[in-house]
Protein backbone atom coordinates (compact mmCIF):
# COMPACT_ATOMS: atom_id res chain seq x y z
CA UNK A 1 0.00 0.00 0.00
CA UNK A 2 1.28 3.40 -0.96
CA UNK A 3 1.13 5.68 1.71
CA UNK A 4 1.05 9.36 1.45
CA UNK A 5 4.71 10.30 2.82
CA UNK A 6 3.17 12.93 5.22
CA UNK A 7 1.16 10.41 7.62
CA UNK A 8 4.33 8.07 7.43
CA UNK A 9 6.83 10.90 8.53
CA UNK A 10 3.98 12.02 11.46
CA UNK A 11 4.10 8.24 12.63
CA UNK A 12 7.62 8.49 12.46
CA UNK A 13 7.78 11.23 14.46
CA UNK A 14 4.56 10.48 17.15
CA UNK A 15 6.13 7.09 17.87
CA UNK A 16 10.03 8.03 17.47
CA UNK A 17 11.21 6.42 14.23
CA UNK A 18 12.38 9.92 13.18
CA UNK A 19 12.44 13.59 14.86
CA UNK A 20 13.03 17.09 12.40
CA UNK A 21 16.32 18.16 13.96
CA UNK A 22 16.73 21.53 15.85
CA UNK A 23 13.07 21.74 16.16
CA UNK A 24 12.98 23.85 19.07
CA UNK A 25 14.87 26.14 16.86
CA UNK A 26 12.67 25.94 13.71
CA UNK A 27 14.26 22.94 12.04
CA UNK A 28 16.62 23.01 8.95
CA UNK A 29 15.68 21.80 5.98
CA UNK A 30 17.44 18.38 4.88
CA UNK A 31 18.30 17.18 8.59
CA UNK A 32 16.73 14.68 11.57
CA UNK A 33 17.41 12.93 14.08
CA UNK A 34 16.74 9.33 14.93
CA UNK A 35 14.61 8.24 17.77
CA UNK A 36 15.16 5.18 19.47
CA UNK A 37 12.70 3.03 17.09
CA UNK A 38 14.94 4.50 13.76
CA UNK A 39 18.05 4.37 15.43
CA UNK A 40 17.41 0.54 16.15
CA UNK A 41 16.04 0.07 12.55
CA UNK A 42 18.76 1.52 10.95
CA UNK A 43 21.50 -0.85 13.10
CA UNK A 44 19.62 -3.68 12.38
CA UNK A 45 19.82 -2.61 8.45
CA UNK A 46 23.26 -1.98 8.95
CA UNK A 47 23.93 -5.40 10.76
CA UNK A 48 22.35 -7.05 7.88
CA UNK A 49 24.69 -5.20 5.38
CA UNK A 50 27.53 -6.88 7.06
CA UNK A 51 26.67 -9.89 7.73
CA UNK A 52 26.66 -10.03 3.72
CA UNK A 53 29.81 -7.90 3.08
CA UNK A 54 32.20 -8.74 6.11
CA UNK A 55 30.00 -12.41 6.48
CA UNK A 56 29.64 -14.06 3.19
CA UNK A 57 32.43 -11.70 1.26
CA UNK A 58 34.83 -11.90 3.91
CA UNK A 59 35.72 -8.36 3.11
CA UNK A 60 37.05 -5.84 5.99
CA UNK A 61 35.60 -2.75 7.36
CA UNK A 62 37.26 0.57 8.56
CA UNK A 63 36.14 3.81 10.34
CA UNK A 64 37.78 6.99 8.88
CA UNK A 65 37.72 10.62 9.88
CA UNK A 66 34.82 12.72 8.14
CA UNK A 67 37.06 15.76 8.41
CA UNK A 68 38.91 15.76 5.10
CA UNK A 69 42.04 17.82 3.72
CA UNK A 70 41.19 20.02 0.40
CA UNK A 71 44.53 18.10 -1.09
CA UNK A 72 42.53 14.87 -0.53
CA UNK A 73 39.49 16.40 -2.40
CA UNK A 74 41.15 17.98 -4.94
CA UNK A 75 43.03 15.00 -5.75
CA UNK A 76 39.97 12.96 -5.59
CA UNK A 77 38.06 15.20 -8.15
CA UNK A 78 35.04 16.99 -5.72
CA UNK A 79 36.53 20.13 -5.50
CA UNK A 80 36.29 20.83 -9.02
CA UNK A 81 33.53 19.04 -9.81
CA UNK A 82 31.12 17.87 -7.54
CA UNK A 83 28.77 19.90 -8.21
CA UNK A 84 25.02 20.99 -9.17
CA UNK A 85 23.52 23.59 -11.02
CA UNK A 86 21.59 26.55 -9.02
CA UNK A 87 19.95 29.61 -10.47
CA UNK A 88 18.32 32.49 -7.71
CA UNK A 89 15.02 34.39 -8.75
CA UNK A 90 15.68 37.67 -9.77
CA UNK A 91 13.09 39.08 -7.64
CA UNK A 92 12.76 37.09 -4.34
CA UNK A 93 16.35 35.56 -4.32
CA UNK A 94 15.04 31.91 -3.89
CA UNK A 95 17.96 29.36 -5.28
CA UNK A 96 16.28 26.52 -6.52
CA UNK A 97 17.98 23.64 -8.74
CA UNK A 98 18.49 24.31 -12.03
CA UNK A 99 17.68 20.65 -12.98
CA UNK A 100 14.29 20.11 -10.96
CA UNK A 101 13.06 23.08 -12.67
CA UNK A 102 12.51 21.39 -15.91
CA UNK A 103 12.12 18.11 -14.78
CA UNK A 104 8.34 18.07 -15.90
CA UNK A 105 9.65 18.88 -19.00
CA UNK A 106 12.54 16.66 -20.19
CA UNK A 107 13.32 13.31 -19.13
CA UNK A 108 16.78 13.26 -18.35
CA UNK A 109 17.26 16.85 -16.90
CA UNK A 110 20.65 16.01 -14.73
CA UNK A 111 22.66 15.86 -18.32
CA UNK A 112 21.86 19.15 -19.53
CA UNK A 113 24.91 21.70 -19.65
CA UNK A 114 24.13 25.59 -17.70
CA UNK A 115 22.99 27.06 -21.40
CA UNK A 116 20.00 24.07 -22.25
CA UNK A 117 18.65 24.29 -18.84
CA UNK A 118 18.37 28.60 -19.48
CA UNK A 119 17.07 27.56 -22.56
CA UNK A 120 14.87 25.21 -21.56
CA UNK A 121 13.40 27.58 -18.93
CA UNK A 122 12.77 30.05 -21.76
CA UNK A 123 11.31 26.89 -24.26
CA UNK A 124 8.65 26.00 -21.18
CA UNK A 125 7.79 29.45 -19.81
CA UNK A 126 9.48 28.47 -16.08
CA UNK A 127 9.26 30.72 -13.54
CA UNK A 128 10.34 30.89 -9.84
CA UNK A 129 8.07 28.07 -7.95
CA UNK A 130 8.06 30.61 -5.01
CA UNK A 131 7.03 34.02 -6.55
CA UNK A 132 6.53 34.07 -10.73
CA UNK A 133 9.77 36.23 -11.02
CA UNK A 134 12.59 35.75 -13.50
CA UNK A 135 14.87 33.15 -12.93
CA UNK A 136 19.04 34.00 -12.93
CA UNK A 137 21.43 32.53 -15.11
CA UNK A 138 22.41 28.78 -14.28
CA UNK A 139 25.52 28.43 -12.41
CA UNK A 140 27.70 25.42 -10.55
CA UNK A 141 27.34 25.21 -7.13
CA UNK A 142 30.00 22.83 -4.88
CA UNK A 143 28.09 20.81 -2.69
CA UNK A 144 30.86 20.14 -0.16
CA UNK A 145 30.69 22.27 3.25
CA UNK A 146 33.81 24.00 3.71
CA UNK A 147 35.76 24.66 6.98
CA UNK A 148 39.54 25.36 8.50
CA UNK A 149 41.44 22.78 10.02
CA UNK A 150 42.71 24.14 13.04
CA UNK A 151 42.61 28.06 14.17
CA UNK A 152 43.25 30.45 10.86
CA UNK A 153 42.75 29.11 7.10
CA UNK A 154 45.87 27.68 6.61
CA UNK A 155 44.64 24.24 6.09
CA UNK A 156 41.50 24.67 4.71
CA UNK A 157 39.11 21.50 4.59
CA UNK A 158 35.57 19.76 3.89
CA UNK A 159 33.24 17.45 5.62
CA UNK A 160 33.32 14.37 3.16
CA UNK A 161 31.12 14.28 0.77
CA UNK A 162 31.46 10.24 0.18
CA UNK A 163 32.99 7.82 3.08
CA UNK A 164 34.94 6.12 0.54
CA UNK A 165 37.79 8.93 0.48
CA UNK A 166 38.66 7.54 3.46
CA UNK A 167 39.48 4.08 2.37
CA UNK A 168 41.34 5.37 -0.87
CA UNK A 169 43.89 7.49 1.35
CA UNK A 170 44.31 4.44 3.76
CA UNK A 171 44.38 2.21 0.64
CA UNK A 172 48.94 1.44 1.47
CA UNK A 173 48.01 0.13 4.80
CA UNK A 174 44.86 -1.35 3.56
CA UNK A 175 46.80 -3.48 1.12
CA UNK A 176 49.40 -4.54 3.52
CA UNK A 177 46.98 -5.65 6.03
CA UNK A 178 45.00 -7.68 2.79
CA UNK A 179 48.98 -9.24 2.26
CA UNK A 180 48.96 -7.18 -0.58
CA UNK A 181 46.40 -9.75 -2.64
CA UNK A 182 43.91 -8.97 -4.97
CA UNK A 183 41.05 -8.77 -4.44
CA UNK A 184 40.50 -6.97 -1.42
CA UNK A 185 37.15 -5.90 -0.22
CA UNK A 186 36.55 -3.38 2.38
CA UNK A 187 33.51 -1.86 4.06
CA UNK A 188 32.66 1.75 5.42
CA UNK A 189 29.63 3.29 7.08
CA UNK A 190 29.37 6.55 8.64
CA UNK A 191 28.02 9.99 7.91
CA UNK A 192 28.65 11.94 4.15
CA UNK A 193 27.52 15.39 3.91
CA UNK A 194 26.40 17.94 0.76
CA UNK A 195 24.82 21.04 0.84
CA UNK A 196 22.10 20.32 -0.73
CA UNK A 197 20.67 23.12 -2.97
CA UNK A 198 16.83 22.39 -2.39
CA UNK A 199 16.33 19.42 0.26
CA UNK A 200 12.91 18.00 -0.39
CA UNK A 201 10.93 15.00 -0.19
CA UNK A 202 11.84 14.06 3.95
CA UNK A 203 14.71 11.98 4.13
CA UNK A 204 15.19 11.62 0.94
CA UNK A 205 17.78 14.60 0.10
CA UNK A 206 19.22 14.82 3.18
CA UNK A 207 22.59 17.37 3.95
CA UNK A 208 23.86 14.90 6.72
CA UNK A 209 22.76 11.65 5.69
CA UNK A 210 24.53 8.20 6.46
CA UNK A 211 26.20 5.58 3.84
CA UNK A 212 27.46 2.42 3.87
CA UNK A 213 30.13 1.97 1.13
CA UNK A 214 32.12 -1.16 -0.27
CA UNK A 215 34.71 -0.03 -1.97
CA UNK A 216 36.47 -3.92 -3.30
CA UNK A 217 40.08 -3.30 -5.12
CA UNK A 218 40.50 -5.75 -8.00
CA UNK A 219 43.36 -6.60 -10.62
CA UNK A 220 42.09 -4.58 -13.52
CA UNK A 221 42.99 -7.58 -15.86
CA UNK A 222 40.82 -10.17 -13.97
CA UNK A 223 37.07 -9.15 -13.23
CA UNK A 224 35.75 -12.29 -12.77
CA UNK A 225 33.86 -13.35 -9.42
CA UNK A 226 34.99 -16.61 -7.57
CA UNK A 227 31.04 -16.94 -6.05
CA UNK A 228 29.67 -15.74 -10.05
CA UNK A 229 28.51 -19.10 -10.03
CA UNK A 230 26.38 -18.85 -7.16
CA UNK A 231 23.95 -16.29 -9.01
CA UNK A 232 24.50 -16.70 -13.18
CA UNK A 233 21.18 -18.25 -13.38
CA UNK A 234 19.28 -15.89 -10.97
CA UNK A 235 16.90 -13.16 -12.66
CA UNK A 236 17.29 -9.43 -12.49
CA UNK A 237 15.11 -6.31 -13.97
CA UNK A 238 17.83 -3.95 -15.81
CA UNK A 239 16.76 -0.57 -17.45
CA UNK A 240 19.92 0.04 -19.63
CA UNK A 241 21.27 3.17 -21.44
CA UNK A 242 18.17 2.51 -23.90
CA UNK A 243 15.49 2.93 -21.66
CA UNK A 244 14.25 -0.14 -22.63
CA UNK A 245 13.75 -3.00 -19.28
CA UNK A 246 15.08 -6.13 -19.83
CA UNK A 247 14.44 -9.20 -17.03
CA UNK A 248 17.53 -11.18 -17.55
CA UNK A 249 19.93 -13.91 -15.61
CA UNK A 250 22.71 -12.14 -14.17
CA UNK A 251 24.88 -14.42 -17.08
CA UNK A 252 23.02 -13.30 -19.74
CA UNK A 253 23.72 -9.79 -18.83
CA UNK A 254 26.98 -10.21 -18.66
CA UNK A 255 27.16 -12.40 -21.53
CA UNK A 256 25.31 -9.47 -23.89
CA UNK A 257 27.21 -6.74 -22.71
CA UNK A 258 24.59 -5.05 -20.22
CA UNK A 259 26.98 -4.95 -17.62
CA UNK A 260 30.23 -4.53 -18.06
CA UNK A 261 31.70 -7.26 -16.12
CA UNK A 262 31.11 -10.34 -14.03
CA UNK A 263 31.93 -8.87 -10.52
CA UNK A 264 29.64 -5.30 -11.62
CA UNK A 265 27.50 -7.50 -12.10
CA UNK A 266 27.70 -9.90 -8.88
CA UNK A 267 27.38 -6.87 -6.41
CA UNK A 268 24.55 -5.51 -8.99
CA UNK A 269 22.96 -8.91 -7.81
CA UNK A 270 23.43 -9.16 -4.32
CA UNK A 271 22.39 -5.68 -3.86
CA UNK A 272 18.98 -6.55 -4.72
CA UNK A 273 19.78 -9.43 -2.72
CA UNK A 274 20.14 -7.24 0.31
CA UNK A 275 17.59 -4.35 -0.53
CA UNK A 276 14.90 -7.23 -0.54
CA UNK A 277 16.56 -8.99 2.83
CA UNK A 278 15.73 -5.78 4.64
CA UNK A 279 12.50 -6.07 3.22
CA UNK A 280 12.45 -3.55 0.15
CA UNK A 281 9.36 -5.06 -1.97
CA UNK A 282 11.09 -7.18 -5.05
CA UNK A 283 8.52 -5.94 -7.31
CA UNK A 284 9.56 -2.32 -6.91
CA UNK A 285 13.41 -2.71 -6.95
CA UNK A 286 14.90 -2.19 -10.63
CA UNK A 287 18.67 -1.33 -11.55
CA UNK A 288 18.64 1.68 -13.92
CA UNK A 289 22.43 2.32 -16.21
CA UNK A 290 23.34 5.91 -15.36
CA UNK A 291 23.49 7.68 -19.34
CA UNK A 292 26.90 8.78 -20.33
CA UNK A 293 26.70 11.98 -19.06
CA UNK A 294 24.84 11.42 -15.88
CA UNK A 295 28.22 9.29 -14.96
CA UNK A 296 29.80 10.47 -11.73
CA UNK A 297 33.15 12.15 -12.66
CA UNK A 298 34.83 8.96 -11.65
CA UNK A 299 32.61 5.97 -12.98
CA UNK A 300 33.37 3.80 -16.07
CA UNK A 301 29.57 2.76 -15.49
CA UNK A 302 27.09 2.62 -12.56
CA UNK A 303 23.85 1.26 -11.99
CA UNK A 304 21.18 2.72 -9.56
CA UNK A 305 19.15 0.36 -7.46
CA UNK A 306 15.70 1.96 -7.74
CA UNK A 307 12.67 1.68 -5.36
CA UNK A 308 9.52 2.72 -6.14
CA UNK A 309 8.19 5.29 -3.48
CA UNK A 310 5.33 7.64 -3.41
CA UNK A 311 8.02 10.20 -4.59
CA UNK A 312 8.61 8.24 -8.03
CA UNK A 313 11.40 5.89 -8.52
CA UNK A 314 14.15 6.88 -6.25
CA UNK A 315 17.90 6.45 -5.94
CA UNK A 316 19.13 4.19 -2.97
CA UNK A 317 22.37 2.17 -4.07
CA UNK A 318 24.81 2.95 -6.60
CA UNK A 319 26.75 0.24 -8.01
CA UNK A 320 29.94 1.50 -10.03
CA UNK A 321 33.03 0.96 -11.61
CA UNK A 322 34.97 3.43 -11.06
CA UNK A 323 38.02 1.78 -12.83
CA UNK A 324 41.00 3.16 -11.86
CA UNK A 325 40.33 6.53 -11.24
CA UNK A 326 40.98 7.19 -7.88
CA UNK A 327 44.00 5.38 -6.88
CA UNK A 328 45.60 6.89 -10.52
CA UNK A 329 44.62 10.45 -9.13
CA UNK A 330 45.89 9.86 -5.08
CA UNK A 331 49.06 8.36 -6.68
CA UNK A 332 49.32 11.70 -8.59
CA UNK A 333 48.63 13.73 -5.62
CA UNK A 334 50.29 12.18 -3.24
CA UNK A 335 53.70 11.03 -5.21
CA UNK A 336 53.04 7.62 -3.09
CA UNK A 337 53.35 3.90 -4.91
CA UNK A 338 49.70 2.82 -4.82
CA UNK A 339 50.24 -0.11 -7.53
CA UNK A 340 49.93 -3.70 -7.32
CA UNK A 341 52.32 -6.35 -8.18
CA UNK A 342 51.09 -9.21 -10.08
CA UNK A 343 53.67 -11.86 -10.13
CA UNK A 344 54.61 -13.86 -12.95
CA UNK A 345 54.50 -17.86 -13.74
CA UNK A 346 58.02 -17.28 -14.90
CA UNK A 347 60.66 -14.26 -15.05
CA UNK A 348 60.59 -13.24 -18.73
CA UNK A 349 62.83 -11.04 -20.84
CA UNK A 350 61.10 -7.75 -22.00
CA UNK A 351 61.78 -4.31 -22.88
CA UNK A 352 61.01 -1.98 -19.57
CA UNK A 353 60.41 1.87 -18.69
CA UNK A 354 62.79 3.41 -16.18
CA UNK A 355 63.66 6.58 -14.37
CA UNK A 356 67.19 7.48 -14.91
CA UNK A 357 69.27 9.85 -13.13
CA UNK A 358 70.95 12.46 -14.89
CA UNK A 359 74.22 12.56 -13.38
CA UNK A 360 75.89 15.07 -14.95
CA UNK A 361 73.24 18.10 -13.89
CA UNK A 362 72.59 16.41 -10.89
CA UNK A 363 76.36 16.74 -9.73
CA UNK A 364 76.82 20.65 -10.18
CA UNK A 365 73.44 21.25 -8.83
CA UNK A 366 73.22 19.02 -5.80
CA UNK A 367 77.18 18.90 -4.92
CA UNK A 368 77.23 16.02 -1.80
CA UNK A 369 73.70 15.51 -1.68
CA UNK A 370 73.72 14.39 -5.49
CA UNK A 371 74.22 10.35 -5.29
CA UNK A 372 71.28 10.12 -2.79
CA UNK A 373 68.93 12.00 -4.54
CA UNK A 374 70.34 9.69 -7.91
CA UNK A 375 69.77 6.78 -6.01
CA UNK A 376 65.90 8.08 -5.10
CA UNK A 377 65.39 9.05 -8.73
CA UNK A 378 66.00 5.58 -9.97
CA UNK A 379 63.88 3.57 -7.76
CA UNK A 380 60.92 5.57 -8.91
CA UNK A 381 58.50 3.96 -10.94
CA UNK A 382 58.28 5.41 -14.15
CA UNK A 383 54.35 6.18 -13.52
CA UNK A 384 55.93 8.64 -11.39
CA UNK A 385 57.60 10.76 -13.55
CA UNK A 386 54.57 11.32 -16.66
CA UNK A 387 53.62 14.60 -15.36
CA UNK A 388 57.15 15.63 -16.54
CA UNK A 389 58.81 16.21 -13.30
CA UNK A 390 59.27 14.08 -9.78
CA UNK A 391 59.48 14.30 -6.01
CA UNK A 392 61.78 12.37 -3.99
CA UNK A 393 61.97 12.37 -0.33
CA UNK A 394 66.00 12.39 0.48
CA UNK A 395 67.58 12.86 4.30
CA UNK A 396 63.36 13.95 5.35
CA UNK A 397 63.71 16.56 2.85
CA UNK A 398 60.85 16.54 -0.22
CA UNK A 399 62.65 17.97 -3.28
CA UNK A 400 60.99 18.24 -6.67
CA UNK A 401 62.85 17.86 -9.73
CA UNK A 402 62.40 18.75 -13.59
CA UNK A 403 63.24 16.33 -16.55
CA UNK A 404 66.95 18.24 -16.87
CA UNK A 405 67.76 15.73 -13.97
CA UNK A 406 66.10 12.38 -15.11
CA UNK A 407 64.82 10.52 -18.07
CA UNK A 408 62.98 7.50 -18.86
CA UNK A 409 64.66 5.10 -20.65
CA UNK A 410 63.79 1.51 -22.21
CA UNK A 411 66.37 -1.55 -21.13
CA UNK A 412 66.14 -4.93 -21.28
CA UNK A 413 65.53 -7.15 -18.42
CA UNK A 414 64.29 -10.33 -17.11
CA UNK A 415 61.47 -9.23 -15.07
CA UNK A 416 59.64 -11.90 -12.13
CA UNK A 417 55.83 -9.18 -12.53
CA UNK A 418 54.25 -5.97 -13.46
CA UNK A 419 52.82 -3.49 -11.84
CA UNK A 420 49.30 -2.50 -12.40
CA UNK A 421 46.91 0.08 -10.46
CA UNK A 422 43.71 -1.84 -9.09
CA UNK A 423 40.52 -0.87 -10.13
CA UNK A 424 37.46 -0.10 -7.45
CA UNK A 425 34.11 -1.74 -7.79
CA UNK A 426 31.79 0.27 -5.29
CA UNK A 427 28.53 -0.60 -3.96
CA UNK A 428 27.05 2.73 -2.12
CA UNK A 429 24.19 1.99 -0.31
CA UNK A 430 22.19 5.33 0.89
CA UNK A 431 21.38 4.07 4.43
CA UNK A 432 18.69 6.71 5.19
CA UNK A 433 17.04 6.23 1.63
CA UNK A 434 16.82 2.88 2.31
CA UNK A 435 15.49 3.20 5.71
CA UNK A 436 12.53 5.00 4.37
CA UNK A 437 12.08 2.47 1.75
CA UNK A 438 11.65 0.00 4.19
CA UNK A 439 9.56 2.01 6.21
CA UNK A 440 7.21 2.69 2.88
CA UNK A 441 7.01 -0.54 1.53
CA UNK A 442 6.16 -1.92 5.09
CA UNK A 443 3.25 0.77 5.23
CA UNK A 444 -0.35 -0.81 5.09
CA UNK A 445 -3.43 -0.48 6.68
CA UNK A 446 -5.21 -3.39 8.78
CA UNK A 447 -8.53 -4.36 6.69
CA UNK A 448 -10.90 -4.74 9.49
CA UNK A 449 -10.18 -1.89 11.68
CA UNK A 450 -8.02 0.24 9.37
CA UNK A 451 -5.60 0.87 11.88
CA UNK A 452 -1.98 1.35 10.41
CA UNK A 453 0.73 -1.54 10.26
CA UNK A 454 4.28 -1.46 9.26
CA UNK A 455 5.00 -5.36 7.74
CA UNK A 456 8.43 -5.30 8.92
CA UNK A 457 10.67 -7.70 8.35
CA UNK A 458 11.50 -9.06 11.93
CA UNK A 459 15.17 -8.91 11.35
CA UNK A 460 14.98 -5.08 11.14
CA UNK A 461 11.93 -4.46 12.99
CA UNK A 462 13.10 -2.67 15.86
CA UNK A 463 11.21 -4.26 18.53
CA UNK A 464 10.41 -7.83 18.27
CA UNK A 465 7.97 -8.50 20.85
CA UNK A 466 5.76 -6.43 23.04
CA UNK A 467 5.31 -7.93 26.57
CA UNK A 468 1.42 -7.15 28.14
CA UNK A 469 0.14 -8.12 31.44
CA UNK A 470 -3.94 -8.42 30.69
CA UNK A 471 -3.93 -6.52 33.57
CA UNK A 472 -1.66 -4.83 36.10
CA UNK A 473 -2.55 -6.41 39.42
CA UNK A 474 -2.69 -10.00 41.04
CA UNK A 475 1.05 -10.45 40.31
CA UNK A 476 0.34 -9.80 36.05
CA UNK A 477 2.02 -7.24 36.53
CA UNK A 478 5.19 -9.20 38.32
CA UNK A 479 4.96 -11.98 35.95
CA UNK A 480 5.12 -9.92 32.85
CA UNK A 481 8.00 -7.21 34.05
CA UNK A 482 10.10 -10.83 34.69
CA UNK A 483 9.36 -12.21 31.06
CA UNK A 484 10.23 -8.76 29.88
CA UNK A 485 13.37 -8.81 31.43
CA UNK A 486 14.52 -12.56 30.31
CA UNK A 487 13.48 -11.43 26.86
CA UNK A 488 15.64 -8.18 26.80
CA UNK A 489 18.61 -10.72 28.77
CA UNK A 490 18.44 -13.00 25.55
CA UNK A 491 19.33 -10.46 23.36
CA UNK A 492 16.00 -9.64 22.18
CA UNK A 493 14.27 -6.18 22.06
CA UNK A 494 11.20 -6.04 23.88
CA UNK A 495 8.64 -3.43 25.26
CA UNK A 496 6.60 -3.77 28.20
CA UNK A 497 3.08 -2.14 28.09
CA UNK A 498 0.64 -2.29 30.68
CA UNK A 499 -1.65 0.64 29.89
CA UNK A 500 -5.01 0.77 28.28
CA UNK A 501 -7.01 -2.54 26.52
CA UNK A 502 -5.53 -5.58 25.27
CA UNK A 503 -6.57 -4.21 21.74
CA UNK A 504 -4.83 -0.44 21.85
CA UNK A 505 -1.65 -2.19 22.82
CA UNK A 506 -1.68 -4.49 20.28
CA UNK A 507 -2.63 -2.05 17.47
CA UNK A 508 0.19 0.57 19.09
CA UNK A 509 3.04 -2.11 18.10
CA UNK A 510 1.41 -3.33 15.06
CA UNK A 511 1.90 0.41 14.41
CA UNK A 512 5.39 0.30 15.27
CA UNK A 513 6.00 -2.75 13.46
CA UNK A 514 6.23 -5.52 16.15
CA UNK A 515 6.19 -8.90 14.65
CA UNK A 516 4.72 -10.59 17.97
CA UNK A 517 2.91 -9.74 21.02
CA UNK A 518 3.19 -11.59 24.25
CA UNK A 519 0.34 -11.52 26.73
CA UNK A 520 0.30 -12.62 30.66
CA UNK A 521 -3.11 -13.99 31.96
CA UNK A 522 -4.49 -15.51 34.93
CA UNK A 523 -3.78 -18.85 33.28
CA UNK A 524 -0.39 -18.15 33.23
CA UNK A 525 -0.56 -18.26 37.00
CA UNK A 526 -1.55 -21.66 36.96
CA UNK A 527 0.49 -22.84 34.55
CA UNK A 528 2.70 -20.91 33.30
CA UNK A 529 1.69 -20.16 29.56
CA UNK A 530 1.22 -16.96 28.03
CA UNK A 531 0.12 -16.23 24.78
CA UNK A 532 1.72 -15.37 21.80
CA UNK A 533 -0.23 -13.19 19.01
CA UNK A 534 1.25 -12.71 15.25
CA UNK A 535 0.76 -9.44 13.55
CA UNK A 536 0.69 -10.45 10.22
CA UNK A 537 -2.26 -13.15 10.89
CA UNK A 538 -3.28 -12.45 14.24
CA UNK A 539 -3.42 -15.78 15.12
CA UNK A 540 -2.87 -17.04 19.05
CA UNK A 541 -0.58 -19.89 20.26
CA UNK A 542 -0.09 -21.31 23.81
CA UNK A 543 3.55 -21.13 25.13
CA UNK A 544 5.64 -21.54 28.09
CA UNK A 545 6.81 -18.37 29.42
CA UNK A 546 10.14 -19.86 29.34
CA UNK A 547 10.62 -21.00 26.38
CA UNK A 548 9.17 -17.30 24.73
CA UNK A 549 13.06 -15.74 24.70
CA UNK A 550 14.38 -18.31 22.61
CA UNK A 551 11.03 -18.71 20.37
CA UNK A 552 11.06 -15.32 19.74
CA UNK A 553 14.90 -15.42 18.97
CA UNK A 554 14.15 -18.37 16.60
CA UNK A 555 10.96 -16.61 14.57
CA UNK A 556 13.40 -13.45 14.14
CA UNK A 557 16.46 -15.40 12.50
CA UNK A 558 13.80 -17.23 10.35
CA UNK A 559 14.88 -20.81 11.85
CA UNK A 560 11.33 -21.33 13.24
CA UNK A 561 7.99 -20.29 11.72
CA UNK A 562 4.71 -18.97 13.90
CA UNK A 563 2.56 -21.75 12.00
CA UNK A 564 4.82 -24.58 13.13
CA UNK A 565 4.76 -23.44 16.58
P1 LIG B 1 21.10 11.91 -6.32
O1 LIG B 1 21.29 11.81 -7.82
O2 LIG B 1 19.76 11.43 -5.86
O3 LIG B 1 21.52 13.22 -5.75
P2 LIG B 1 23.63 10.74 -6.13
O4 LIG B 1 23.72 10.05 -7.46
O5 LIG B 1 24.32 12.02 -5.96
O6 LIG B 1 22.10 10.86 -5.68
P3 LIG B 1 25.52 9.05 -4.95
O7 LIG B 1 26.52 10.11 -5.08
O8 LIG B 1 25.60 7.87 -5.86
O9 LIG B 1 24.09 9.73 -5.04
O10 LIG B 1 25.50 8.58 -3.43
C1 LIG B 1 25.38 7.23 -3.02
C2 LIG B 1 24.06 7.00 -2.29
O11 LIG B 1 23.93 7.90 -1.22
C3 LIG B 1 22.83 7.23 -3.16
O12 LIG B 1 22.46 6.03 -3.80
C4 LIG B 1 21.78 7.67 -2.17
O13 LIG B 1 21.08 6.55 -1.67
C5 LIG B 1 22.57 8.29 -1.05
N1 LIG B 1 22.46 9.76 -1.07
C6 LIG B 1 23.09 10.60 -1.91
N2 LIG B 1 22.77 11.87 -1.62
C7 LIG B 1 21.91 11.81 -0.56
C8 LIG B 1 21.24 12.79 0.21
N3 LIG B 1 21.38 14.08 -0.04
N4 LIG B 1 20.44 12.38 1.23
C9 LIG B 1 20.28 11.06 1.50
N5 LIG B 1 20.91 10.10 0.80
C10 LIG B 1 21.72 10.46 -0.21
N1 LIG C 1 30.81 6.97 -3.12
C1 LIG C 1 29.80 7.16 -4.07
C2 LIG C 1 29.22 8.50 -4.06
O1 LIG C 1 29.21 9.13 -3.04
O2 LIG C 1 28.79 8.97 -5.06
Amino acid sequence: MKPDPADLLGLCRRRGYIWPSFEMYGGVAGMFDYGPLGITMRNNIVEAWRLLYRGREGFIEIDSETVTPREVLKASGHVDQFSDYITYCGSCDSPFRADHLVSGYCENPDVLSPAELEESFRANGVKCPECGGELGPVEDFNLMFKTTIGPGSSRPGFLRPETAQGIFVNYPNLYRYGREKMPLGVIQTGRGYRNEIAPRQGMIRMREFNMMEVELFVDPEDKTWPRFHEVADEEITLVPQDGREVTVTVAQAVERGIIINEVLAYFVYATKELLEFVGIDPARIRFRQHLKDEMAHYAMDCWDAEALLSYGWTEVTGVADRGCWDLSRHMEFSGQDLTHFKPFDEPVEMDVEKVRAKHKALGPAFKGGAKAIAEAIEALDPSAAKGGTVRVAVDGEEIELGGEYFEIVRVREKVSGKRVVPHVIEPSYGLDRIFYSVLEHAYDKDPEDGYTVLRLKPSVAPVKVGVFPLMDKDGLGDFATELDEMVREYGVESYYDASGTIGRRYARMDEIGTPWCVTVDYESLEDGTVTVRDRDTKEQKRLAAEDVPEIIDLLVCGELSFADL
